[in-house]
């Protein structure tokens, strides 16, 4: 099921439902890169407490959430801003949601807008390459708070929450996430069974053909080999 309004109350599928999750209530919070704006409204609905700043960079789609703001009657907690990342921020925030992008977008936005984001914690959900954006987040004086993986469909999702502090994690805990591989579970396994599936596809594909991507490939196998074998059931 897709996030959907019913009845006038905001239910949003697994994916957004974990970010939610994540976001403390009563928060100055803002969500970058908001498109539907179904994670705001539902931050909204779900405490009095809660303002939004939601950001796009696109027009439209911020058109789209202030439309279901609107319907909802909750657009007097939210401002609405066109913009690159968190430049478009008009005031401080205590959480950050920027959620369904690109490892390389968040990091293009992260960069641009660290005198923006202050203290804020960071509620991050990439499409790929957590491993990526851990290691920028530690780079960038950040530690991982907490961690999720939700399930919509066939696809995981992991979903990353940061806040400032320091860390040095061990590649193991970089690739898989240093809190799920502590926490485990039926969703933490499934993951690593997928991510075992497409690496092993692609390294029968580079034997031979590309010996320094098999080589990474077998590193990255190893890894999840390994987690496997750590990770609390
Ligand atoms: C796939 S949607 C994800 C929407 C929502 N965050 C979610 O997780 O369901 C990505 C959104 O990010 C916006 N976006 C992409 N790059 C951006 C940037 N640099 N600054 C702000 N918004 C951006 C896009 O316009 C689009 O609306």
């Amino acid at each position: 099921m897709g996030s959907q309004v019913l009845n006038g109350a905001v239910l949003l599928d697994e994916r957004l439902s974990a970010i939610a999750g994540m976001v403390p209530a009563g928060s100055r919070a803002a969500d970058i890169g908001c498109d539907h704006g179904y994670l705001a409204a539902r931050l909204l609905q779900r405490d009095a407490g809660t303002r939004v700043q939601l950001c796009d960079i696109s027009a439209p789609s911020l058109e789209k959430a202030r439309r279901l703001l609107r319907e909802l009657g909750l657009e007097s907690r939210a401002s609405f801003a066109v913009g690159d990342g968190a430049q478009a921020l008009a005031g401080p925030v205590d959480c950050a949601v920027i959620a369904g992008m690109g490892t390389a977008t968040i990091m293009h936005i992260l960069s641009g807008g660290w005198a923006a984001l202050g203290e804020a914690r960071l509620v991050l959900q990439p499409n790929l390459d957590a491993h990526i954006l851990r290691a920028f987040l530690v780079e960038n004086g950040y530690r991982v708070a907490d961690e999720a993986i939700a399930r919509a469909g066939r696809r995981h999702y992991v979903i990353i929450a940061a806040e400032k502090g320091s860390a040095a994690y061990s590649p193991m805990e970089l690739a898989c996430g240093p809190v799920l591989l502590k926490r485990g579970g039926p969703l933490f396994f499934s993951f690593a069974q997928f991510r075992l599936r497409v690496a092993r596809k692609a390294l029968a594909g580079a034997e031979g053909a590309d010996p320094a991507r098999a080589g990474e490939l077998r590193a990255e196998i190893a890894v999840w080999e390994e987690a496997e074998r750590c990770a609390p059931r």
